[in-house]
């Protein structure tokens, strides 16, 4: 095991400039902002429900320096700004802490010096701020910034903190997509709600905002029983969906091309979207920006933090026509014993399965309004995307494989489970290097069961090389896979229960200490976690 001091000596080593901690490279004047904007997160309100207001935790939004444009509020929606800045830019986004906890923020899917990125280490005290700031490195996509402390990731980003982060590039532009109006972010959430409108999520935070109480198990166990320890540790579910903070949303568009941006930033629900009258989505972006070409697909699988582009031409509709966006049936999340159970005993035992992961239900509707002529045509070709050759891996021939497992009710990566400041021999890796990893999440759990889990890597973007399934499992995994989509760019690669995938990942720019885990945030605040440190 390494420890914290080889860690910082590490990075000291290697780091120069930009492992310093942002203050003094402040102090230095090494960076002046292209962009600044100061994120303040605090308690609120928002309207979500008729009736009453409910209490949110939200992130106010102000442009200190450079275009107005670079910001851009979502009207009455607890969701922080959308920040939209241009590849180059320097940026520096000031976190103010009006919580009454520990928080940071993390750039998801961003290219960041692993000080700039919101590790759990990294954290604001209530009443003190942070100062992120740093290039923008990364081609143009939809990416997106929640908060990270460990172990409250989950309660945060559940109570309101999320907002999304659009980078801009030349490439994009030549595209010829639609723009403004016609460039819609869908933020897709579920959330629970009491009879007063408050959100409900563990029973010792519900209601009250989510205020801190004995973390961990043990703090679970005491306050709602087992009900709340098998929610903490399995993932959160709610029997609402929400769409850009609103519930049963309604879009009201125009007879032309549309890009629709979806990101699911709910804690562990999986959605398998479509339209309900069977056209088939035409996707043009991933995680980590556009395709090269667009891809169809008849439904499109989206896990928690995933994102998905979509260029969706509603000029083949008359107008008052009225579409539904579904998410389809499917196998569920859950595997027992080799078979797969939708809602049975585990899903009793965890609570929430109102509506359970695999269940069916609407998301959006759409309703065609007017009629207007647009001079957009879908390109052919999208972007230019360099591929990774495997055989470059200084690991091709033995990838480093990260198995997800479950020991005494703790989640963890090859065993272990989250250690802030540490990682293990097979988790350090070389700047410069392109390597082979592999998630694979077929271990067994015993009684737990195998759950599915979209894994992400911090502070970099990679490629999904190949996948497969546990023989036992694979109907089950079919009934979700015809909707990945693994051509692009990504910064998470989604396991059903049995499945494994090889990633190509490359180590740029930053050495440093970076997390990789699930992205259902119950799993990484309990323990699906793990650190990778980048050596010099
Ligand atoms: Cu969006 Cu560490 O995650
Ligand atoms: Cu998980």
């Amino acid at each position: 095991m390494w420890t914290r001091r080889d860690v910082v000596k590490t990075l000291a080593a290697g780091g120069g400039m930009l492992a310093m901690p942002a203050t003094i490279r402040e102090a230095l004047g090494a960076l002046e902002p292209d962009v600044e904007i100061v994120l303040t997160a605090t308690k609120g309100e928002a309207p979500i429900l008729s009736g009453r207001a409910t209490p949110v935790w939200t992130y106010r939004g102000k442009v200190v320096k450079g275009e107005a444009g670079s910001m851009q509020s979502i009207p009455g929606s607890y969701l922080g700004p959308i920040i939209r800045v241009r590849k180059g830019q320097r940026v520096r986004l000031v976190l103010e802490n009006g919580l009454a906890e520990a928080t940071n923020i993390h750039w998801h899917g961003l290219h960041v010096p692993d000080d700039m990125d919101g590790h759990p280490r990294h954290t604001a005290a209530p009443g003190k701020r942070f100062v992120y700031e740093f290039e923008i490195k990364d081609r143009a996509g939809t990416y997106f910034f929640h908060p990270h402390p460990h172990g409250r990731t989950g309660t945060q980003a559940y109570f309101g903190l999320a907002g999304l982060f659009l980078v801009s590039d030349e490439e994009e532009q030549a595209a010829k997509l639609p723009l403004g109006e016609y460039d819609l972010p869908l933020i897709l959430q579920d959330r629970s709600f009491d009879g007063e409108n408050r959100l409900v999520f563990l029973s010792d935070e519900r209601a009250r905002g989510g205020g801190m109480m004995g973390g961990g198990m043990m703090g679970g166990m005491m306050g709602g029983g087992m009900m709340d320890m098998m929610t903490r540790m399995m993932g959160f579910l709610g029997d609402r969906v929400l769409v850009n903070g609103r519930p049963d949303a309604i879009l009201s568009v125009a007879t032309r091309p549309y890009r629709l941006r979806l990101l699911n930033a709910s804690n562990a629900r999986i959605f398998k979207l479509a339209w309900d009258d069977g056209s088939p989505l035409t996707v043009i972006g991933t995680d980590g920006g556009l395709l090269e070409a667009p891809v169809q697909r008849s439904y499109v699988t989206l896990a928690p933090g995933e994102r998905i582009e979509l260029w969706t031409d509603f000029s083949r509709y008359a107008v008052g026509t009225e579409l539904t966006m579904r998410s389809l049936p499917f196998a569920g999340d859950m595997a027992m014993g080799g078979g797969m159970m939708g809602g049975g005993m585990m899903g009793m035992m965890m609570g929430n399965q109102e509506l359970p992961n695999g269940a069916a239900f609407p998301v959006l509707k759409v309703r065609v309004a007017r009629s207007e002529k647009a001079p957009v045509t879908l390109p052919k070709r999208l972007s230019t995307i360099v591929r990774y050759r495997p055989e470059d891996a200084v690991n091709y021939r033995r990838p480093r494989v990260f198995h997800i497992t479950m020991g005494m009710m703790e989640w963890g990566i090859n065993g272990r489970g989250f250690e802030m400041e540490r990682v293990a021999e097979d988790e350090i890796v070389r700047l410069n290097t392109l390597e082979v990893w592999e998630f694979a999440n077929d271990a067994s759990m015993g009684m737990m069961g195998m759950m599915a889990h979209p894994m992400h890597i911090h502070g970099l973007q990679f490629q999904i090389l190949e996948r497969s399934v546990t023989r036992a499992l694979r109907e089950a995994r079919d009934s979700v896979s015809a909707g990945y989509v693994d051509e692009g760019w990504k910064d998470e690669v989604f396991l059903m229960p049995g499945e494994r995938a090889k990633v190509l990942v490359a180590f740029k720019d930053f050495p440093g200490l970076f997390p990789y885990h699930c992205h259902m945030l119950e799993h990484g605040d309990t323990g699906l976690m793990r650190n990778y440190l980048v050596r010099v």
